[in-house]
């Protein structure tokens, strides 16, 4: 074994060995399934079986329901994904996929698009390593300056990634430098090769592009998407990609955003752009995700009336409505960038017009690096249920039809995440994106199971680390929404004011009196103002801004009394210290793993685990001390700050 099995151990299919299967049907997914079958140790039958497969159109695309009939539990899939989905469900129920009490409800996945976005260059980057923003290694899609030769790990990928419904990758960074530039064109043949790992498993590949690609890589004089030229150097370049690659999924461009080329440059506007790609994709039936995370990143920090939370709104809602129909614009999550905790962005509820993807990050940048045990189901949860315009109004899932992109956090780690316990983070997305009602607590648990096999104690321990472990983080990092806090750069580990007078429009604004940034409308940036009601309101007055959120939206006073009671700054005393016991707390319990998992996977847990109490605790030290410092307002309870 080369690499961990993650969460589909051999013994994750102990309960189907030796029953028989009767798959109806011929297609390279059902074949898939077929060899799944086999290397769970079933007997291919003709006639009777245990489990027969079979198709049935009006069910509809990717969707499955069980039936159990007379000793036989049946998959009846409305395609051959659904086929796939169906057998990995049979998977997941262990036991009862075999049993009178199958759940026999329909399954169909709540998002067409359910995408992994790979950060991954082909060279290494001189900052930012192989994998941008990756903490498992190097690239499982490239090595020294290549496509590897291998590629068997991107097939055991794509198996893990269509048991949980992932069937969209797009495989370079959206930061495209010269050489993965030319993925597009000169390196296609390799792109084939990474395609064809993913195909048997109905994952679709797509590729980061350039804007400058005509530039760049067709020697034209100019990248304006009203340029005739340009546009044929586009239908030319992804012509002969569809060419190659039939069932190619589409391209991911981040333009006009930290220094990547955009339309901008030209005079012309998003839409512009993001039409010009969909131009060339739309007569092969391919996608263009168009990322709205664009901001001014040269920002002065001395400049008040700036604010990068704004921005996506800004730029994108006057282009409602002028997008081509297979447009995604990809919006993440939050309006800054990937906080522990942000609000949702508000443009997820402003372009009713336009195609919406929701982008997340499963790799943790700023939650911990994967050094820290950070399980983000109940975030996730949270956000695709939030309803920007009130109760009655969509939920931000429903208000995403354009799906789920996600930015990968695995690697060529023998773990494939580092800290393995980071897996659960893939899985969960995988689930939540097919179904974002489920509970984030039972999808733990039922990562857990597969993962861990029988054992309730084992079960109970990784559980309890893991359940509450986004507040944990939370708590002993930067308070109440306001976020950041981070060094430079890497972003990891705490320095308080590590960006407070840089370029990058992330500033907390703490002074001797009150600490949080005023983006009320009517004292501050008007952020606030960008939500639809209810929570256009409710966000401008410290009274009705949840706790959590509260320095996101406005600058208080350290007495500033919250909803819990406390003051502010007796609030970051408090979960400062309490974030660092629960790590204490998570290192002592995880003692109990010992014997019951793999010696070398316990010792990358306990590593990482120490490594996660030494950095909570600087956290803690660091945060308290500079705001007992800019305060001069002691801990009511006398605790040691420096
Ligand atoms: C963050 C991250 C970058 C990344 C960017 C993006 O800023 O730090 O590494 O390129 O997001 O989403 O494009």
């Amino acid at each position: 074994m080369t690499h961990h099995e993650m969460w589909l151990p051999e013994s994750s299919t102990d309960h189907l060995r030796g029953r028989t299967l009767r798959v109806d049907g011929e297609g390279v997914l059902l074949d898939t399934v077929r060899r799944e079958a086999a290397r769970a140790a079933m007997l291919p039958a003709t006639t009777d079986a245990d489990v027969t497969i079979d198709l049935d159109e009006s069910l509809g695309p990717e969707t499955f329901r069980l039936v159990r009939r007379d000793g036989v539990t049946n998959v009846v899939a409305g395609d051959e994904r659904g086929a796939l989905y169906g057998w990995f469900e049979l998977v997941r129920l262990g036991a009862r996929a075999l049993g009178d009490d199958v759940p026999g409800q329909v399954n169909r996945p709540a998002h067409a698009m359910r995408m992994l976005d790979h950060w991954d260059n082909i060279d290494v980057h001189p900052v930012m390593g192989q994998v941008e923003r990756g903490y498992s290694g190097g690239s499982i899609f490239y090595d020294a300056g290549e496509v590897r030769a291998d590629l068997s790990r991107v097939g055991a990928y794509a198996r893990l990634l269509a048991s949980v419904g992932i069937n969209r990758v797009a495989v370079n960074n959206v930061n495209v430098h010269a050489r993965e530039a030319r993925l597009l064109t000169d390196d296609l043949h390799e792109v084939v090769r990474i395609a064809e790992q993913f195909r048997p498993w109905g994952i679709r590949v797509h590729l980061s592009v350039s804007f400058a690609a005509p530039i760049l890589l067709g020697g034209l004089p100019t990248s304006d998407p009203l340029d005739a030229e340009v546009a044929q150097w586009w239908a030319d370049a992804v012509a002969r990609v569809y060419e190659a690659i039939p069932d190619f999924g589409g391209l991911l461009v981040k333009a006009d955003s930290e220094g990547q080329p955009g339309p901008f440059s030209y005079g012309r506007d998003h839409a512009d752009g993001a039409n010009l790609l969909a131009r060339a994709l739309a007569p092969h039936g391919g996608i263009v995700h168009w990322r709205a995370f664009v901001y001014n990143h040269t920002q002065d920090w001395r400049d008040r009336s700036t604010d990068r939370a704004r921005a996506a709104f800004d730029h994108f809602t006057p282009l409602d409505g002028r997008f081509d129909e297979n447009v995604v614009v990809q919006v993440k999550h939050g309006p800054m960038d990937f906080q522990v905790r942000e609000p949702v962005s508000p443009l997820l509820a402003a372009m009713p017009g336009t195609r919406l993807a929701l982008e997340l990050q499963v790799t943790q940048e700023y939650s911990g690096q994967q050094q820290h045990a950070v399980h983000l189901g109940r975030p996730w949860s949270e956000v695709l249920g939030f309803r920007p315009s009130g109760d009655d109004g969509p939920t931000v899932s429903e208000l995403a039809g354009g799906g789920l992109a996600a930015v990968s956090n695995v690697g060529d780690d023998f773990f494939w995440t580092g800290h393995p316990l980071a897996q659960s983070n893939l899985y969960a997305f995988g689930r939540l994106s097919w179904d974002p009602q489920l509970a984030p607590s039972a999808v733990l648990d039922e990562w857990i199971a597969l993962t861990f096999g029988d054992d309730p104690e084992l079960a109970r321990t990784v559980h309890g680390i893991l359940d509450d472990s986004w507040e944990t983080y939370e708590s002993y990092t930067a308070p109440l929404g306001v976020g950041f806090m981070v060094n430079p750069g890497q972003h990891y580990g705490p320095s308080v004011d590590g960006y407070e007078y840089s370029p990058w429009g992330t500033y907390h604004f703490a002074d001797r009196d009150g600490v949080g940034v005023d983006r009320s409308v009517a004292t501050g940036t008007g952020f606030a103002g960008q939500y639809p009601e209810p929570w256009r309101s409710r966000y401008e007055d410290p009274a009705t801004t949840p706790d959590e959120l509260v320095l996101f939206f406005h600058h208080l006073p350290y007495g500033h009394r919250l909803h819990s009671g406390k003051t502010v700054v007796q609030h970051i005393y408090d979960s400062h210290f309490d974030g660092v016991e629960r790590v204490e707390r998570m290192v002592a319990s995880w003692e109990q793993a010992r014997g019951r998992v793999p010696d070398d996977l316990f010792e990358r847990v306990s590593e990482r685990l120490a490594e996660q109490l030494r950095s909570a605790t600087e956290w803690r030290d660091q945060v308290n001390t500079y705001f007992l410092r800019k305060s001069g307002i002691p801990d009511e309870r006398g605790r040691r700050i420096f």
